[in-house]
């Protein structure tokens, strides 16, 4: 029997390699900051997971608040356990997990609603992705702000298996399989850790949306303006994490990653 990794491994092998909500923060604040002149203070976190950054949210002062949707009691328990239960009782008292559905409708209206890690990918359709997009619209109050990230590339488009060393374990990430007529693939993340391999620890079953389809549907859904970004390069021509409003990339990169913003 190949070995398993617990819940709580799972987790922590995946928070320990593809996420970052301090730098998705401080991204949000200062283009909000651009838009609005004020500081976003309730984030709804769709497609939360653990929800790790609707948690790092209510740490920025006592005005801030957050909630995050996820379908999945698995991801919220270790949530719970584990980002939740770190946070001071005060904290703790701005952050509500919903076990729901991001399609939903909710009683409340968020300053920013952010669908990270390329979540809503698992819309194939592009009525289902309209429908989305404009049940997040009108859940975000009239001086709101959606965020989404994206990824693409002449090396995304294709099966390809990509790994990255971590101190305590390496991650990879998979491209298993990519149907050119219909955009949809299967990604696989898989770990290993010493020298045993977990295979298909998450897998993804996606259709790869383009930018400027992205940008076609936000405005389908009723959205007033999009803002789509590009990041900066360090010496070495390396993604420098300073992501800017461009609609021109400045090189046609294997494997980029970038965010649309969307205002109602
Ligand atoms: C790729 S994971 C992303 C988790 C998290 N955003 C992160 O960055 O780690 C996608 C999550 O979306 C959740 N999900 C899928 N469909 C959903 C839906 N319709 N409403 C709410 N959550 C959903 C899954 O349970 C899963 O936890």
């Amino acid at each position: 029997m190949p070995k398993k990794l617990t819940r709580d491994e799972k987790y922590e092998l995946y928070l320990g390699s593809v996420q970052n909500p301090e730098a998705d923060i401080n991204f949000i604040n200062r283009e909000f900051k651009k838009l609005y002149g004020k500081k976003p203070l309730v984030l709804r976190e769709d497609f939360c997971g653990t929800g790790s950054m609707a948690c790092a949210w209510v740490e920025q002062s006592k005005e801030h608040k957050a909630h995050g949707i996820d379908l999945d009691m698995e991801p919220i328990s270790y949530g719970v356990e584990n980002h939740l239960f770190k946070l001071k009782e005060e904290e703790q008292t701005r952050m509500e997990y919903i076990l729901g559905n991001v399609m939903s409708s909710y009683n409340f209206k968020a300053d920013v609603i952010v669908a990270f890690n390329f979540s809503y990918f698992l819309f194939k359709k592009r009525t289902d992705l309209v429908k989305y997009f404009t049940q997040v619209r009108k859940h975000l109050k009239k001086d709101g702000a959606f965020f989404i990230d994206l990824f693409g590339g002449t090396e995304t488009r294709k099966p390809l298996e990509e790994s990255v060393k971590h101190k305590t374990h390496t991650y990879y990430w998979d491209c298993n399989s990519y149907n050119p007529l219909t955009a949809e693939c299967k990604y696989y993340i898989h770990f290993k850790k010493g020298t045993t391999k977990f295979e298909k620890v998450f897998t993804y079953e996606w259709r790869m949306w383009d930018a400027r389809e992205l940008l076609d549907i936000l405005q389908d859904a009723g959205f007033g303006s999009t803002h789509i970004y590009w990041e900066g390069v360090d010496k070495e021509g390396l993604g420098n994490g300073v992501f800017y409003r461009s609609t021109k990339a400045e090189e046609n990169c294997e494997s980029w990653v970038t965010y649309i913003c969307a205002t109602p």
